[in-house]
């Protein structure tokens, strides 16, 4: 329940996670030789006061000179080892205990290349394998390099309509952005510009006030856009940039044309003002409906997540197809998921008093089998008696497992959407001639997922 609480505290911009780890093995050493070893290196564990004025466990992930600063100031990038990689940030040196300093020499050794715990075995395979979709020139060093930049955010803050929001993880922006300390997004068709002067200029000739694409669904304030990522390639391009941002495994950005984007809007009489997106393959062999979703963070804990979860699944039932997201799911990502699938199929067992199969459960719904199955066992729900699944359907313990799974959050109301399942045959042939890039991308993800 810590760490459940420690998200609930944190939610807006800046959540905490429960990764896990964190330990640390504390060598304790002189004040005089610990200040001897400075600036320190990367990879050095130490002590770091958080933003809550407590005392966590940090790596060093990067070091800079403060700017203006004398010789040997320095400034670091760490990583909280208990938290998710968002919360990394800058701090001063006056932030940390150089008394719990810890260098691992044996990682330093190691390759840095991700933070998972693997075997020496484990990291040359996926030396010789990972190889990224545009970086398959690059040899393992050079690769290792690249994932090492990727560490460190390079994009602060961005300004989105009245917002101003901090940044999670890096994103690959054109290197001319690159340490920009605040990126100014035009709302409506997501061009981003390093001045605020240059987005005054831009909003004055922008014609756009909603998303390029079909209104798809409308209710009250509410309104979902369709966006072909062939037809409008540069916001589809612009959509993903500003999305990695906050999602740390995906990598989509290079290939948009095979995507369709669902993106979520406040209206008012200013325009569509978006709040969120889940981006769609439009064919998917692995039956996934969602490839990344995401709330912005000032749209966050307010139900939106759901209901871009409720809507990607109403698509699935009009293609009467079942459907599951794509793999890896986030913390953040898992939490909205399990509440979903809990409160929606606990809801069917209570109607349906457990006389039910799975079956008919994930053809009611279009969850996949797998994902109906993960979550009952999760609630220790389902037992596997005579070759048989047995569902439990107490309905006192339905009823506090639902109580448990949160706030149904905002209704998709499905008499609302006005759509039709994607078909396009010149896509069908792209599709064909790009499998092996699309290959390529899946075991990318796969060998991160390690
Ligand atoms: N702390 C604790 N629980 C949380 C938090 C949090 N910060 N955020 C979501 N949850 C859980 C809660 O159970 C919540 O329900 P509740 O508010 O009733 O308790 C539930 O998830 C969903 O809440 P919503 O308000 O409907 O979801 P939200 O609009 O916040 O969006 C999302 C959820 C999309 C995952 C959002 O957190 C996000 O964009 N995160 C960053 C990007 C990301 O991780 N996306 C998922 C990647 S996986 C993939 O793309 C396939
Ligand atoms: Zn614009």
């Amino acid at each position: 329940m810590g760490s459940m609480e420690g998200l609930k505290a944190e939610s807006n911009g800046g959540a905490q996670a429960m990764n896990g780890g964190g330990e640390m093995t504390t060598t304790r050493r002189g004040r005089s030789s610990a200040s001897s070893a400075l600036p320190l290196e990367v990879g050095t564990k130490v002590m770091c006061r958080w933003r809550d004025q407590k005392m966590h466990p940090v790596k060093v992930i990067e070091r800079r000179k403060v700017p203006h600063g004398g010789a040997g100031d320095y400034e670091y990038y760490v990583h909280y080892t208990e938290f998710n990689r968002r919360l990394d940030e800058w701090v001063k040196l006056e932030q940390l205990d150089l008394d719990t300093m810890e260098n691992d020499v044996d990682e330093k050794v190691d390759d840095k290349a991700t933070s998972l715990k693997m075997t020496r075995h484990q990291k040359r395979k996926i030396d010789e394998t990972h190889v990224e979709p545009g970086h398959e020139e690059l040899d393992a060093a050079s690769l290792r390099e690249h994932e090492e930049f990727t560490k460190v955010k390079n994009i602060a803050k961005i300004e989105l309509g009245r917002y101003e929001i901090d940044t999670w993880y890096f994103s690959p922006f054109p290197s001319e952005y690159n340490d920009t300390p605040k990126l100014f997004f035009c709302e409506f068709c997501l061009s981003f510009m390093k001045r605020k002067e240059q987005l005054q200029r831009h909003m004055k000739k922008c014609d756009l006030k909603h998303p390029p694409g079909d209104e798809i669904y409308r209710s009250g304030t509410l309104s979902m856009f369709e966006v072909d990522g062939k037809k409008n390639k540069v916001y589809g391009q612009n959509l993903c940039y500003l999305a990695k941002l906050f999602l740390d495994h995906k990598t989509l950005y290079y290939d948009v044309d095979l995507f369709l984007f669902y993106v979520l809007c406040e209206c008012d009489d200013r325009g569509c003002h978006i709040v969120g997106y889940f981006s769609k393959e439009k064919h998917s062999e692995e039956s996934y409906n969602l490839a990344c979703i995401l709330t912005l963070p000032p749209y966050q804990r307010k139900g939106y997540g759901k209901f871009l979860i409720s809507f990607s699944y109403e698509l699935s039932k009009k293609e009467g197809k079942v459907g599951t997201p794509e793999r890896p799911l986030s913390d953040l990502g898992l939490l909205s998921y399990r509440g979903y699938w809990t409160r929606v199929l606990l809801e069917i067992l209570k109607k349906h008093k457990g006389n039910i199969s799975i079956k008919e459960l994930s053809d009611m719904t279009a969850i996949k089998t797998d994902d109906i199955l993960s979550t009952l066992q999760a609630l220790d729900l389902i037992q596997y008696r005579k070759g048989q699944h047995v569902i439990c359907a107490d309905p006192k313990v339905l009823d506090r497992h639902l109580k448990a799974a949160g706030r149904g959050g905002l209704e998709v109301d499905v008499s609302k959407l006005i759509w039709t399942p994607y078909k396009d045959q010149e896509d069908e042939e792209l599709r064909r001639d790009q499998r092996k890039c699309h290959a390529c991308r899946s075991s990318a993800r796969r060998n991160q997922q390690q």
